[in-house]
């Protein structure tokens, strides 16, 4: 069974034909409003969203298909009354596809190893492949090709975000640079470093990390930045996470050391005065409503691609 669980576990020709994919379906959506007629998407959500739940939906409902919202605090699983296998077997004789966003990594595992349809990570604390997906559909529509682009990524770093962008840039050829504070808890994790590294090596791209914000953004294409305030991080830690953080913030000096017609992304949800200066998101290199437009095409394409590998399209 195909899944997308993290980007790694698609070869780089299968993350090259979904953003084909997702460019046809974003040119073309008329041609693809059949395409999941009487197909059902289980969108189980453990933690909050406004992209990614409006997203999918609304691409299943864009396809002629169906999207139900299940929220883990009204589940027999959420309140431990039901295994994970259970579950799995039981959504698997009603659905098509599922997507999840879960704490733990391992429970989307965990998931897609006893389903019988094909899984999505809407993101755990590992990894955010849905998210990067667009990214690379906004940065290639923005730029015109990725090979040999940099990217400099710059804040949290140990987070699902900097990590799927690392495999999505290995696995396409772009140079990532990530500035971040020294120390394992701000860091990318290092079975994603190694992984990330052996991908680049095919590729011909380069994976580097340091701890200085300026030099990781020097001559960048596009800047990247995500919330220092994920989620799951409590918000007693605001005011350590802000003094740890800033000065990994991108900002009018971090845009001038990059490269003069650079793009600024983010993932979204963003806190204007924290990861990035309101100038910067709000300002003319600010691509951040392109990007969240693009989760829509590049989820439809993601859709379409497992199901057809499931042999759920006719
Ligand atoms: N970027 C993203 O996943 O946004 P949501 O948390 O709103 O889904
Ligand atoms: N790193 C962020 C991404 C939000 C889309 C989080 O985990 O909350």
């Amino acid at each position: 069974m195909m899944h997308l669980l993290t980007l790694d576990d698609w070869t780089p020709e299968q993350v090259a034909q979904t953003l084909a994919l997702a460019q046809d379906v974003k040119t073309a959506p008329e041609n693809y409003a059949d395409a999941l007629r009487q197909r059902t998407l289980l969108m189980i959500f453990e933690k909050p969203s406004l992209r990614t739940r409006l997203s999918f939906e609304t691409g299943m409902t864009q396809m002629g298909g169906h999207a139900i919202y299940y929220d883990t605090s009204t589940s027999p699983m959420g309140a431990g009354k039901e295994t994970l296998h259970d579950t799995a077997k039981t959504f698997s004789r009603y659905v098509d596809v599922v997507m999840a966003r879960l704490f733990e990594h391992a429970h989307i595992v965990e998931l897609a190893h006893h389903a019988d349809v094909p899984v999505i990570n809407a993101l755990t604390d590992l990894a955010h492949p849905c998210q990067i997906l667009a990214d690379l559909l906004t940065v290639r529509e923005k730029k015109g090709a990725l090979k040999g682009l940099k990217l400099a990524y710059l804040g949290d770093s140990n987070n699902n975000v900097t990590h799927s962008l690392m495999m999505g840039c290995a696995l396409t050829g772009v140079n990532i640079s990530i500035g971040c504070p020294e120390g394992a808890a701000y860091s990318p994790q290092d079975a994603v470093i190694e992984k990330a590294g052996a991908l680049a090596t095919v590729s011909g791209s380069r994976v580097e990390i340091m701890h200085d914000a300026h030099t990781a953004a020097v001559g960048a294409d596009v800047v990247y930045t995500d919330s220092w305030m994920s989620y799951h991080i409590p918000r007693e830690q605001l005011d350590a996470r802000v003094k740890l953080f800033t000065p990994f913030q991108v900002n009018a000096a971090i845009m001038q050391a990059a490269s003069k017609d650079a793009i600024f992304m983010n993932c979204l949800p963003a806190m204007r005065g924290y990861e990035q200066t309101a100038d910067v998101i709000d300002g003319p290199h600010s691509v951040v409503f392109d990007q969240a437009e693009n989760r829509l095409h590049a989820q439809k394409a993601v859709l379409i691609t497992l199901l057809k590998a499931a042999g759920r399209l006719s």
